[in-house]
Protein backbone atom coordinates (compact mmCIF):
# COMPACT_ATOMS: atom_id res chain seq x y z
CA UNK A 1 0.00 0.00 0.00
CA UNK A 2 1.23 3.60 -0.77
CA UNK A 3 1.26 6.39 2.02
CA UNK A 4 -1.89 8.17 3.06
CA UNK A 5 -1.08 11.33 1.59
CA UNK A 6 -0.75 9.82 -1.93
CA UNK A 7 -4.70 10.53 -1.38
CA UNK A 8 -3.14 14.32 -2.38
CA UNK A 9 -1.83 13.12 -6.09
CA UNK A 10 -4.79 11.22 -6.49
CA UNK A 11 -7.30 14.43 -6.19
CA UNK A 12 -5.37 16.35 -8.65
CA UNK A 13 -4.42 13.81 -11.29
CA UNK A 14 -8.33 13.32 -11.15
CA UNK A 15 -8.60 17.01 -11.58
CA UNK A 16 -6.56 16.81 -14.74
CA UNK A 17 -9.75 14.91 -15.96
CA UNK A 18 -11.72 17.87 -14.82
CA UNK A 19 -13.03 15.74 -11.71
CA UNK A 20 -13.01 17.64 -8.52
CA UNK A 21 -13.88 15.74 -5.30
CA UNK A 22 -17.76 15.64 -4.74
CA UNK A 23 -17.22 15.05 -0.97
CA UNK A 24 -15.57 18.15 1.23
CA UNK A 25 -12.00 18.36 2.14
CA UNK A 26 -12.38 19.36 5.77
CA UNK A 27 -14.15 17.81 8.96
CA UNK A 28 -16.20 21.91 9.11
CA UNK A 29 -17.24 20.54 5.73
CA UNK A 30 -18.37 17.47 6.34
CA UNK A 31 -20.22 18.94 9.35
CA UNK A 32 -21.72 21.76 6.90
CA UNK A 33 -22.93 18.99 3.96
CA UNK A 34 -24.30 16.61 6.91
CA UNK A 35 -25.86 19.93 8.20
CA UNK A 36 -27.50 20.24 4.90
CA UNK A 37 -28.56 16.38 3.83
CA UNK A 38 -29.40 15.00 6.99
CA UNK A 39 -32.48 14.92 8.81
CA UNK A 40 -32.67 17.29 11.02
CA UNK A 41 -33.19 15.43 14.31
CA UNK A 42 -29.86 12.83 13.36
CA UNK A 43 -28.08 15.69 12.67
CA UNK A 44 -28.89 17.15 16.29
CA UNK A 45 -27.84 14.25 17.88
CA UNK A 46 -24.18 13.86 16.60
CA UNK A 47 -23.64 17.45 16.07
CA UNK A 48 -24.91 18.12 19.72
CA UNK A 49 -22.95 18.75 23.17
CA UNK A 50 -23.88 19.59 26.41
CA UNK A 51 -25.86 22.72 27.50
CA UNK A 52 -24.22 25.90 26.23
CA UNK A 53 -21.67 23.76 24.62
CA UNK A 54 -18.57 25.58 25.84
CA UNK A 55 -16.65 22.11 26.42
CA UNK A 56 -17.51 21.55 22.75
CA UNK A 57 -16.03 25.13 21.88
CA UNK A 58 -13.38 24.50 24.31
CA UNK A 59 -12.25 21.31 22.75
CA UNK A 60 -11.28 22.99 19.21
CA UNK A 61 -9.58 26.64 20.97
CA UNK A 62 -7.50 24.28 23.12
CA UNK A 63 -5.43 23.40 19.86
CA UNK A 64 -5.26 26.97 18.99
CA UNK A 65 -2.98 27.41 22.35
CA UNK A 66 -0.22 25.16 20.88
CA UNK A 67 2.06 25.66 17.42
CA UNK A 68 3.90 23.12 15.76
CA UNK A 69 8.03 23.71 15.33
CA UNK A 70 8.68 21.58 12.18
CA UNK A 71 11.96 20.46 11.64
CA UNK A 72 13.41 20.35 8.62
CA UNK A 73 16.58 18.86 6.06
CA UNK A 74 15.60 15.33 8.08
CA UNK A 75 14.38 13.62 4.81
CA UNK A 76 11.09 12.59 6.23
CA UNK A 77 8.45 14.36 3.35
CA UNK A 78 9.47 12.11 0.72
CA UNK A 79 8.08 8.36 -0.81
CA UNK A 80 8.47 5.47 1.73
CA UNK A 81 10.19 8.06 4.28
CA UNK A 82 7.62 7.53 6.99
CA UNK A 83 6.03 4.60 9.24
CA UNK A 84 3.18 5.97 10.67
CA UNK A 85 2.46 2.73 12.16
CA UNK A 86 1.93 1.92 16.07
CA UNK A 87 1.30 -0.87 18.38
CA UNK A 88 -1.16 0.21 21.36
CA UNK A 89 -2.34 -2.27 24.12
CA UNK A 90 -1.18 -4.92 22.03
CA UNK A 91 -3.00 -3.56 18.59
CA UNK A 92 -0.65 -2.60 15.43
CA UNK A 93 -2.04 0.38 13.77
CA UNK A 94 -1.01 1.69 10.41
CA UNK A 95 -1.77 5.37 11.89
CA UNK A 96 -2.42 5.83 15.45
CA UNK A 97 -6.05 6.36 15.16
CA UNK A 98 -9.28 4.07 16.01
CA UNK A 99 -12.46 5.68 15.02
CA UNK A 100 -14.02 6.70 18.34
CA UNK A 101 -17.41 4.49 19.58
CA UNK A 102 -20.32 6.02 18.26
CA UNK A 103 -23.77 4.93 19.20
CA UNK A 104 -26.95 4.53 17.15
CA UNK A 105 -25.31 4.56 13.78
CA UNK A 106 -28.57 3.49 12.08
CA UNK A 107 -29.76 7.34 12.20
CA UNK A 108 -26.55 7.80 9.56
CA UNK A 109 -26.76 4.71 7.92
CA UNK A 110 -27.75 1.06 7.57
CA UNK A 111 -25.31 -1.24 8.91
CA UNK A 112 -23.37 1.76 10.04
CA UNK A 113 -20.76 -0.21 12.32
CA UNK A 114 -20.19 -3.04 9.67
CA UNK A 115 -19.33 -0.58 7.41
CA UNK A 116 -16.95 1.61 10.00
CA UNK A 117 -15.24 -2.04 10.90
CA UNK A 118 -14.47 -3.31 7.35
CA UNK A 119 -13.28 0.83 6.10
CA UNK A 120 -11.15 0.73 9.27
CA UNK A 121 -9.81 -2.71 8.33
CA UNK A 122 -8.92 -1.67 4.95
CA UNK A 123 -6.98 1.34 5.70
CA UNK A 124 -5.49 -0.61 8.62
CA UNK A 125 -6.36 1.89 11.37
CA UNK A 126 -8.85 0.59 14.40
CA UNK A 127 -12.52 0.94 15.38
CA UNK A 128 -13.66 1.09 18.96
CA UNK A 129 -17.50 -0.35 18.52
CA UNK A 130 -20.20 1.38 20.71
CA UNK A 131 -22.04 -0.64 23.13
CA UNK A 132 -25.45 1.07 21.95
CA UNK A 133 -24.39 0.48 18.40
CA UNK A 134 -26.91 -0.52 15.77
CA UNK A 135 -25.31 -3.49 14.90
CA UNK A 136 -24.56 -6.97 16.48
CA UNK A 137 -21.28 -7.07 18.37
CA UNK A 138 -20.71 -10.57 16.41
CA UNK A 139 -21.85 -9.04 13.08
CA UNK A 140 -19.03 -6.18 13.28
CA UNK A 141 -16.00 -9.26 14.80
CA UNK A 142 -16.57 -11.18 11.66
CA UNK A 143 -16.06 -7.63 9.77
CA UNK A 144 -13.60 -6.05 10.95
CA UNK A 145 -9.83 -6.16 11.86
CA UNK A 146 -8.63 -4.69 14.46
CA UNK A 147 -11.39 -3.65 16.85
CA UNK A 148 -11.90 -2.32 20.75
CA UNK A 149 -15.06 -3.10 22.46
CA UNK A 150 -16.34 -0.34 24.68
CA UNK A 151 -18.28 -1.11 27.28
CA UNK A 152 -21.23 0.77 28.84
CA UNK A 153 -21.48 -1.09 31.71
CA UNK A 154 -24.81 -1.99 32.74
CA UNK A 155 -26.55 -1.83 36.38
CA UNK A 156 -26.65 -5.62 36.53
CA UNK A 157 -22.62 -7.34 36.53
CA UNK A 158 -24.14 -10.72 34.73
CA UNK A 159 -25.27 -8.29 31.69
CA UNK A 160 -21.60 -6.90 31.91
CA UNK A 161 -19.98 -10.05 31.63
CA UNK A 162 -22.29 -11.42 28.39
CA UNK A 163 -21.20 -8.47 26.83
CA UNK A 164 -17.58 -8.93 27.54
CA UNK A 165 -17.67 -12.60 26.91
CA UNK A 166 -19.28 -11.99 23.20
CA UNK A 167 -16.66 -9.19 22.18
CA UNK A 168 -14.12 -11.40 23.05
CA UNK A 169 -15.45 -14.51 21.17
CA UNK A 170 -15.72 -11.83 18.32
CA UNK A 171 -12.36 -11.55 18.21
CA UNK A 172 -12.17 -7.82 20.03
CA UNK A 173 -8.54 -6.99 20.95
CA UNK A 174 -9.19 -4.91 24.18
CA UNK A 175 -12.47 -3.29 26.46
CA UNK A 176 -12.87 0.08 26.35
CA UNK A 177 -14.83 0.70 29.84
CA UNK A 178 -16.73 4.32 29.07
CA UNK A 179 -17.18 6.34 33.01
CA UNK A 180 -18.38 9.41 32.04
CA UNK A 181 -21.92 8.83 30.79
CA UNK A 182 -23.47 6.87 34.02
CA UNK A 183 -26.30 9.17 32.97
CA UNK A 184 -26.73 11.00 29.67
CA UNK A 185 -25.91 14.82 29.93
CA UNK A 186 -28.28 17.41 29.25
CA UNK A 187 -28.69 18.23 25.76
CA UNK A 188 -30.45 20.67 24.46
CA UNK A 189 -30.80 19.68 21.04
CA UNK A 190 -31.90 16.39 21.48
CA UNK A 191 -34.27 17.18 23.82
CA UNK A 192 -35.60 20.65 21.56
CA UNK A 193 -37.53 17.46 19.54
CA UNK A 194 -37.95 15.34 22.69
CA UNK A 195 -35.72 13.16 20.79
CA UNK A 196 -33.63 9.85 22.32
CA UNK A 197 -33.53 7.00 19.84
CA UNK A 198 -33.27 4.28 22.16
CA UNK A 199 -36.55 5.30 23.54
CA UNK A 200 -37.55 4.43 19.73
CA UNK A 201 -35.98 1.18 20.30
CA UNK A 202 -32.30 2.30 17.97
CA UNK A 203 -29.43 1.90 19.23
CA UNK A 204 -30.19 -1.44 21.65
CA UNK A 205 -29.32 -4.14 19.46
CA UNK A 206 -27.01 -5.60 21.57
CA UNK A 207 -29.10 -5.57 24.27
CA UNK A 208 -31.96 -7.02 22.33
CA UNK A 209 -29.70 -9.95 20.91
CA UNK A 210 -28.52 -10.81 24.41
CA UNK A 211 -29.13 -14.15 26.13
CA UNK A 212 -28.51 -12.51 29.89
CA UNK A 213 -30.81 -9.62 28.81
CA UNK A 214 -33.49 -11.55 26.89
CA UNK A 215 -33.87 -13.88 29.69
CA UNK A 216 -35.00 -10.62 32.13
CA UNK A 217 -37.90 -10.06 29.38
CA UNK A 218 -41.44 -11.47 29.60
CA UNK A 219 -41.87 -11.83 26.13
CA UNK A 220 -39.24 -11.76 23.39
CA UNK A 221 -39.05 -7.95 21.91
CA UNK A 222 -39.95 -9.16 18.36
CA UNK A 223 -43.09 -10.73 19.06
CA UNK A 224 -45.52 -7.77 19.81
CA UNK A 225 -45.04 -3.47 19.96
CA UNK A 226 -45.68 -4.46 24.01
CA UNK A 227 -43.04 -6.66 24.45
CA UNK A 228 -40.57 -4.18 22.69
CA UNK A 229 -41.86 -1.42 24.98
CA UNK A 230 -41.41 -3.74 27.86
CA UNK A 231 -37.56 -4.16 26.43
CA UNK A 232 -37.34 -0.91 25.91
CA UNK A 233 -38.14 -0.15 29.53
CA UNK A 234 -35.91 -3.01 30.64
CA UNK A 235 -33.29 -1.73 28.97
CA UNK A 236 -33.75 1.92 30.43
CA UNK A 237 -33.67 0.81 34.21
CA UNK A 238 -30.53 -1.02 33.13
CA UNK A 239 -28.21 1.40 30.98
CA UNK A 240 -26.43 3.43 33.83
CA UNK A 241 -24.53 2.21 36.21
CA UNK A 242 -24.45 4.56 39.47
CA UNK A 243 -22.48 1.98 41.43
CA UNK A 244 -19.26 0.88 39.52
CA UNK A 245 -16.63 2.06 41.09
CA UNK A 246 -12.51 1.48 40.48
CA UNK A 247 -12.29 -1.39 42.22
CA UNK A 248 -15.24 -2.93 39.73
CA UNK A 249 -12.47 -3.22 36.80
CA UNK A 250 -11.05 -6.44 39.20
CA UNK A 251 -13.99 -8.13 38.04
CA UNK A 252 -13.56 -7.00 34.63
CA UNK A 253 -10.28 -8.40 35.02
CA UNK A 254 -11.95 -11.64 35.60
CA UNK A 255 -13.99 -12.11 32.50
CA UNK A 256 -11.09 -11.02 30.35
CA UNK A 257 -7.25 -11.10 29.60
CA UNK A 258 -7.46 -8.25 27.13
CA UNK A 259 -6.13 -5.22 27.68
CA UNK A 260 -8.78 -2.45 29.60
CA UNK A 261 -9.22 0.94 28.63
CA UNK A 262 -11.23 3.53 31.08
CA UNK A 263 -12.89 6.58 28.89
CA UNK A 264 -14.13 9.54 29.49
CA UNK A 265 -11.07 10.40 32.34
CA UNK A 266 -9.84 13.97 32.99
CA UNK A 267 -8.62 14.34 36.38
CA UNK A 268 -5.16 12.95 37.09
CA UNK A 269 -6.36 11.78 40.50
CA UNK A 270 -9.00 9.31 38.50
CA UNK A 271 -7.02 8.32 36.42
CA UNK A 272 -4.32 7.09 39.33
CA UNK A 273 -7.27 5.50 40.76
CA UNK A 274 -8.34 3.29 37.91
CA UNK A 275 -4.50 2.85 36.75
CA UNK A 276 -4.13 1.79 40.24
CA UNK A 277 -7.80 -0.78 39.89
CA UNK A 278 -5.68 -2.30 37.15
CA UNK A 279 -6.73 -0.81 33.74
CA UNK A 280 -3.61 -0.81 30.87
CA UNK A 281 -4.94 2.72 29.57
CA UNK A 282 -6.94 5.41 30.02
CA UNK A 283 -9.03 7.73 27.52
CA UNK A 284 -8.79 11.29 27.95
CA UNK A 285 -12.16 12.70 26.68
CA UNK A 286 -15.03 14.44 27.76
CA UNK A 287 -17.19 12.89 25.45
CA UNK A 288 -17.02 15.42 22.86
CA UNK A 289 -18.48 17.61 25.02
CA UNK A 290 -21.70 16.11 25.47
CA UNK A 291 -21.62 15.18 29.36
CA UNK A 292 -20.48 17.94 31.54
CA UNK A 293 -20.94 21.38 29.99
CA UNK A 294 -17.72 23.42 31.26
CA UNK A 295 -15.94 20.81 31.48
CA UNK A 296 -12.17 21.47 31.16
CA UNK A 297 -11.18 21.21 27.64
CA UNK A 298 -9.73 17.14 26.78
CA UNK A 299 -6.56 18.37 25.41
CA UNK A 300 -6.00 20.88 28.31
CA UNK A 301 -6.12 17.75 30.87
CA UNK A 302 -4.12 15.62 28.64
CA UNK A 303 -0.47 16.95 29.87
CA UNK A 304 -1.79 16.29 33.76
CA UNK A 305 -2.89 12.76 32.66
CA UNK A 306 0.28 11.66 31.14
CA UNK A 307 2.40 13.21 33.93
CA UNK A 308 0.48 10.88 36.50
CA UNK A 309 0.29 7.75 34.41
CA UNK A 310 2.12 7.32 31.60
CA UNK A 311 4.96 5.56 32.84
CA UNK A 312 2.70 2.46 33.57
CA UNK A 313 -0.64 3.21 31.19
CA UNK A 314 -0.90 4.09 27.72
CA UNK A 315 -2.80 7.33 27.71
CA UNK A 316 -4.92 7.80 24.75
CA UNK A 317 -7.00 10.99 23.31
CA UNK A 318 -10.42 12.30 21.99
CA UNK A 319 -12.58 15.01 21.80
CA UNK A 320 -11.79 17.77 19.12
CA UNK A 321 -9.50 16.00 16.67
CA UNK A 322 -10.33 17.24 13.78
CA UNK A 323 -7.05 17.69 11.54
CA UNK A 324 -3.80 16.20 11.09
CA UNK A 325 -1.73 19.03 12.87
CA UNK A 326 -4.18 17.72 16.02
CA UNK A 327 -3.42 14.54 15.88
CA UNK A 328 0.10 15.62 15.82
CA UNK A 329 -0.02 17.84 19.02
CA UNK A 330 -2.28 15.36 21.01
CA UNK A 331 0.62 12.70 20.06
CA UNK A 332 3.35 15.73 20.91
CA UNK A 333 1.99 16.10 24.25
CA UNK A 334 2.00 12.25 25.67
CA UNK A 335 -1.32 10.38 23.72
CA UNK A 336 -0.28 7.41 22.41
CA UNK A 337 -3.03 7.31 19.76
CA UNK A 338 -6.46 9.04 19.27
CA UNK A 339 -9.77 8.33 18.79
CA UNK A 340 -11.46 10.09 16.03
CA UNK A 341 -15.03 11.54 16.49
CA UNK A 342 -17.94 13.19 14.70
CA UNK A 343 -16.14 13.93 10.98
CA UNK A 344 -16.02 10.16 10.68
CA UNK A 345 -20.13 9.56 11.25
CA UNK A 346 -20.68 12.85 9.45
CA UNK A 347 -19.09 11.23 6.39
CA UNK A 348 -20.91 7.90 7.13
CA UNK A 349 -24.07 10.07 7.15
CA UNK A 350 -23.94 12.02 3.62
CA UNK A 351 -21.88 9.07 2.09
CA UNK A 352 -22.05 5.70 3.38
CA UNK A 353 -19.39 3.35 3.14
CA UNK A 354 -18.01 6.21 0.22
CA UNK A 355 -18.48 8.79 2.97
CA UNK A 356 -16.79 6.98 5.95
CA UNK A 357 -13.47 6.17 3.80
CA UNK A 358 -12.90 9.78 2.49
CA UNK A 359 -13.36 11.32 6.15
CA UNK A 360 -11.07 9.00 7.28
CA UNK A 361 -8.46 8.94 4.14
CA UNK A 362 -8.68 13.31 4.70
CA UNK A 363 -7.39 12.83 8.44
CA UNK A 364 -4.56 10.44 7.40
CA UNK A 365 -3.48 11.89 4.51
CA UNK A 366 -3.67 15.13 6.24
CA UNK A 367 -1.50 13.74 9.17
CA UNK A 368 0.61 12.30 6.94
CA UNK A 369 1.86 15.33 5.15
CA UNK A 370 1.73 17.11 8.55
CA UNK A 371 4.35 14.59 9.96
CA UNK A 372 6.79 14.63 6.86
CA UNK A 373 6.83 18.26 6.82
CA UNK A 374 7.57 18.45 10.03
CA UNK A 375 10.53 16.52 10.41
CA UNK A 376 9.09 13.20 12.05
CA UNK A 377 9.77 10.04 10.26
CA UNK A 378 7.16 7.93 12.94
CA UNK A 379 4.79 8.73 16.06
CA UNK A 380 8.29 8.18 18.09
CA UNK A 381 9.42 11.36 17.04
CA UNK A 382 6.76 13.21 18.36
CA UNK A 383 7.58 14.76 21.84
CA UNK A 384 6.98 18.38 23.84
CA UNK A 385 10.19 19.62 21.55
CA UNK A 386 8.19 19.48 18.68
CA UNK A 387 5.16 21.91 20.07
CA UNK A 388 5.47 25.43 21.87
CA UNK A 389 2.80 26.98 23.79
CA UNK A 390 0.86 30.19 21.12
CA UNK A 391 0.09 33.59 22.88
C1 LIG B 1 -20.38 9.59 21.15
N1 LIG B 1 -19.46 9.11 22.08
C2 LIG B 1 -19.62 7.85 22.62
N2 LIG B 1 -18.70 7.36 23.49
C3 LIG B 1 -18.81 6.11 23.99
O1 LIG B 1 -17.95 5.70 24.76
N3 LIG B 1 -19.87 5.32 23.62
C4 LIG B 1 -20.84 5.76 22.77
O2 LIG B 1 -21.77 5.03 22.46
C5 LIG B 1 -20.74 7.06 22.27
N4 LIG B 1 -21.68 7.56 21.42
C6 LIG B 1 -21.51 8.80 20.84
C7 LIG B 1 -22.45 9.26 19.92
C8 LIG B 1 -22.25 10.48 19.28
C9 LIG B 1 -23.24 10.95 18.27
C10 LIG B 1 -21.10 11.25 19.57
C11 LIG B 1 -20.81 12.55 18.85
C12 LIG B 1 -20.19 10.80 20.50
C13 LIG B 1 -18.24 9.88 22.39
C14 LIG B 1 -17.14 9.57 21.39
O3 LIG B 1 -16.63 8.28 21.57
C15 LIG B 1 -15.98 10.57 21.53
O4 LIG B 1 -15.56 10.64 22.87
C16 LIG B 1 -16.36 11.95 21.03
O5 LIG B 1 -17.05 11.85 19.81
C17 LIG B 1 -15.15 12.83 20.86
O6 LIG B 1 -15.52 14.13 20.53
P1 LIG B 1 -15.41 14.70 19.02
O7 LIG B 1 -13.96 14.73 18.67
O8 LIG B 1 -16.20 13.77 18.15
O9 LIG B 1 -16.05 16.05 19.11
Amino acid sequence: MGSFVDFQNEIYLAGLGGAVPELPLTAAGLEERARELLGSEAFAYVAGSASAERTAAVNRSAFDRYRIMPRMLRGTSGPGARDLSVEVLGTRLAAPVLTAPIGVLELLHEGGEVIVAEVTKELGIGTVLSTLASSTIEDVGAAAGSWWYQLYWPADNELARSFVERAVRAGASAIVVTVDTPSLGWRPRDLEFAHLPFLHGKGITNYLSDPVFRAKLPAPPEESADAMRAAILTWSDLFGNHALRPADLARLREWTDLPIAVKGILHPDDARQVVDAGADAVVVSNHGGRQVDGAIAALDALPAVVATVGDRADVLFDSGIRTGSDMVTALALGAKAVLYGRPWAYGLGIGGRAGVRHALRVLLADFDSVMGLSGCASPAALGRALIATAR
